[in-house]
């Protein structure tokens, strides 16, 4: 049982929450259930439900209070049982602070005057009080202008880092619940929250960045309720009586890194029986709307693995170099013993060149932690406010000999629930499969980035438009991306505009004010449409609808009655191979050419999502509005040959995939596209736009071999270069790195960035074979294309309900293909040259040679 795309029910934000369940392998299919809800000594039954609803069910009872908990039962009718399933183990939600007036909290941070023009030291807030009687339950619920760590008696509350994310802080700022009754005793009690700038007030953005994007305070707001074993209740709110003081951590960013001092850091600080040596002076309050204040819609950025060092290297001049040989996102934490005053700094690199860190793609991000030590025995230290995207880290000041053992890779991401996962009999290319998976880890930090180590790491639209398919494969990003799209929608200007990437910050004039571009835009018709699809959520496709149609409506505005959008800045196919590294827009591609195409498609999906709404005027208005579009698009891109009038792969890719081209026209397309991979050696010849798309094209068009191809070249660019480079993450750019091991020399070469990844979609597909057929893979086509010398593949997804498996292997014969199909779900067989076969829940094998006698 779980409750909307949360991974628990702990201060949720709805007063009422969806139910989802997974039945049991083998216990047959539902025809109805039953759900439980006990709320405080009441009990409720919905009494049998004869339906087989087990996905995000609405909540079967009234609506949740402010703090409410309830724990919620579920059993099931299934096909063969007469008798119900015994109950599922008791599940419980508890609702977060529903109501604004349920906030007392105000904003405090230090009082003191700060140079505006030096690296600001952050501040701590503290609070004394006491506990007259035992603690039966305590809840905090806590945010910040800024980024807050919280202890309570020195004991941290909760494992997320980087809390409260980012989010468009004027409409939305979010506050976690945890439970804190372990944390509390009776008597004397301390509460105290370490502040880092963050987003809301850090040095953010590019050429620069810009500093106080959302204010200038810098502040934690947080509310302890605490009800005692007798059943009365006491508030500790952040208020004037609070005080502050600064702490060890001395300067603190993003992209900077942070500078620890530990020489004043007494351990206790957020104890009753301190020792540190700071004034405590008494807080500013500031003020904060509590109607802004929302509960998260996924789960926060936590650690998810350790990586030590695979090598240490001491260089001449007594540094020491590490590698861990991974590309990632984290931080080092280390273990050291040394003098007082001893200076340790930690610098990041993704890559060396000349075996020292090549920091210049960092751009402006410094990337640098400084570590003092106090002299007191042995440290062990992790900065708090930062992260960075590094495989190389240089270490100088260590005091004597460094060893692995003494330093650790923390890797941090949203914490989501991994569902993906592929394989098969080549190498290379279960390494570009990781690498994708890597460079999702990296880029899924709250919100969806470009890349995690320079001075960016953005919400780019484009990026996640393309990448969302993989997503929503190979974790469960449902709820990450729901919080992320409701900002997509509060950024959107009232004439439809889509920024570029959201939140939006202050950019470059192509970037801010923000101007509608093709395919970034198009993140609001064909994301909420791909998580619809891979998670069953209606509502998510409802919430997100107007965002759609305003963007639709925006480009049919822009079109006119032509129906071709063929004005304004246009980013084409970005990062075309052939465009020059300084001007990655121009491209073979017409640009216009691609923003008609995109037009066409989201005003489809936009039809689709009507249709699924409900929305029977919806869907027709748009149905027409595609079609007249593409009509426009073949009219001036199409050819009656079927050359089209960019005679580029991505134009064909894109004329194909979105099924633009007439049908005389679409083989001669297809051959058109395949006779230019041919020409190009099966190297890459896609941009951002076209990459995503093209092996679908060429399969859907009769050339499977040269889609396998181009996914087992290795020759630069193609996917598997980077592979035979050593790379560990997938690159912005085809030759990130070039042959001779040299870095790009344009002015972004970052090394992690998912976009070019979103090829394992087609993995996943059409390698893998598993595809959704009908919303939530309630419906499953297992398709598989075997290729390209490839004897076997395995693939896994844990769908809405339950696991989806398909591997297969090519035998003398033909392929034995192993399939588990989830309770609740149906799927149809497709092998290669096989009449499809129905299959129900269960484990089958099909053997392609005995399908074919049992057909004759
Ligand atoms: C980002 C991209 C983004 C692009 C848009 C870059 O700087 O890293 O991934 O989509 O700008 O132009």
């Amino acid at each position: 049982m779980s409750f909307e795309h949360l991974p628990d029910g702990l201060g949720i934000g709805t007063a009422t929450p969806r139910l989802s369940w997974t039945l049991a392998a083998g216990s047959g299919s539902q025809k109805a259930y039953e759900v439980q809800l006990d709320r405080g000594g009441r009990s409720h039954r919905t009494g049998r439900v004869d339906r087989p609803d087990q996905l995000l069910v609405p909540w079967p009872g009234e609506p949740l209070a402010s703090r409410e908990r309830v724990t919620v039962r579920v059993r099931v009718w299934t096909s063969g049982a007469r008798e119900p399933s015994p109950w599922s183990e008791p599940a419980t939600v508890e609702a977060g602070l529903l109501d604004p007036a349920d906030w007392c909290a105000v904003p405090v941070g230090a009082a003191w005057a700060e140079d505006p023009a030096s690296d600001r030291r952050p501040a701590r807030v503290r609070k004394d009080f006491r506990l007259d009687r035992p603690v039966a339950r305590a809840r905090l619920h806590v945010t910040a202008h800024g980024l807050y760590e919280v202890e309570i008696n020195g004991k941290r509350v909760g494992d997320d880092i980087l809390a409260p994310g980012w989010t468009v802080y004027p409409h939305r700022l979010r506050y976690r619940t945890h439970d804190v009754t372990g944390h509390l005793t009776q008597g004397a009690n301390t509460i105290g929250a370490w502040l880092g700038d963050g987003w809301y007030r850090g040095r953010y953005g590019f050429d620069g960045g810009t500093r106080n994007i959302y204010g200038t305070d810098q502040s934690l707001i947080a509310q302890l309720e605490v009800t005692h074993e007798d059943g009365t209740t006491a508030v500790v709110a952040t208020d004037g009586t609070w005080t502050a003081a600064p702490g060890p951590i001395m300067s603190s960013g993003l992209y900077e890194g942070e500078t620890f001092d530990a020489r004043l850091h007494d351990p206790h600080w957020a104890t009753p029986s301190r020792a540190d040596t700071f004034a405590w002076t008494p807080v500013r309050t500031g003020t904060r709307d509590p109607a802004t204040l929302v509960a998260p819609l996924g789960p926060p950025v936590r650690c998810t693995q350790e990586l030590p060092p695979v090598s240490v290297t001491r260089t001449g001049d007594g540094r020491h170099l590490l590698d861990f040989g991974q590309n990632l996102v984290g931080r080092l934490r280390v273990t050291v013993d040394g003098p007082a005053g001893t200076t340790i700094t930690l610098r990041h690199a993704e890559v060396l060149q000349d075996g020292e860190l090549a920091t210049r793609p960092l751009r402006e991000a410094h990337a640098t932690d400084t570590l003092v030590l106090a002299g007191q025995g042995p440290l062990t230290w992790e900065p708090r406010f930062t992260l960075h995207g590094f495989r190389h880290a240089e270490v100088t000041g260590w005091p004597g000999e460094l060893t692995a053992d003494s330093v650790t890779a923390r890797i941090y991401h949203t914490d989501m629930r991994r569902t993906g996962w592929f394989e098969c009999s080549d190498p290379l290319v279960n390494r570009l499969h990781e690498n994708v998976v890597w460079s999702m880890r990296g880029n899924f930090v709250d919100i969806p980035t470009d890349c995690p180590q320079r001075d960016e790491r953005l919400g780019w639209t484009g990026d996640i438009q393309v990448f969302a398919p993989t997503a929503s494969f190979l974790y469960d990003c449902a709820g990450m991306l729901d919080s992320w799209l409701t900002d997509v929608g509060l950024e959107q200007l009232p004439d439809g505009t889509v920024p570029w990437y959201v939140p939006v910050i202050p950019g470059a004039p192509m970037w801010t004010p923000i101007q509608p571009g093709a395919a970034w835009g198009d993140v609001v018709t064909l994301t909420p449409w791909t998580l619809y699809l891979r998670f069953g959520d209606l509502e998510l496709l409802r919430r997100h609808n107007g965002t759609a149609r305003a963007w639709v409506d925006l480009m049919e505005r822009l079109a006119g009655p032509e129906r071709l959008w063929d004005t304004g800045f246009q980013l084409g196919d970005w990062l075309d191979p052939a465009a020059p590294p300084d001007d990655p827009v121009a491209g073979r591609t017409d640009r216009y050419l691609v923003a008609t195409a995109y037009f066409a498609h989201s005003a489809r999906h936009l039809a689709l999502a009507a249709r699924e709404l409900g929305d029977r005027a919806g869907a027709e208005r748009y149905a027409g509005l595609a079609d007249e579009v593409t009509e426009a698009f073949r009219r001036r891109y199409v050819r009656p040959s079927g050359r089209m009038t960019s005679d580029s792969p991505t134009a064909y890719a894109l004329g194909l995939a979105f099924d633009l081209i007439g049908p005389d026209q679409r083989q001669p397309a297809g051959d058109r596209l395949a006779e230019l991979v041919r020409q190009d050696d099966a190297r890459i010849a896609t941009g951002f736009v076209g990459t995503p798309l093209i092996c679908d094209a060429l399969t859907d068009t009769g050339h499977l071999d040269l889609a396998y191809r181009l996914l087992l070249q290795t020759e630069c660019p193609s996917w598997l270069y980077p592979v035979t480079m050593g790379a560990t993450t997938i690159w912005e750019r085809w030759d990130s790195m070039r042959p001779d091991g040299t870095l790009n020399p344009g002015g972004m070469t970052s090394f992690n960035h998912y976009a070019l990844g979103a090829v394992a979609d087609w993995l996943h597909r059409t390698v893998g074979g598993i595809t959704a057929g009908a919303p939530g893979y309630r419906d499953i086509t297992f398709r598989p294309r075997p290729g390209g010398g490839i004897t076997w593949a395995r693939t896994r997804h844990e769908t809405p309900y339950g696991t989806a498996a398909l591997s297969w292997e090519l035998t003398a014969t033909g392929m034995t293909a192993r399939f588990t199909v989830p309770e609740g779900c149906t799927a149809t067989a497709e092998l290669p040259g096989r009449a499809p076969v129905v299959l129900g829940p269960g484990e089958h094998t099909l053997d392609t040679a005995e399908l074919a006698e049992d057909a004759a």
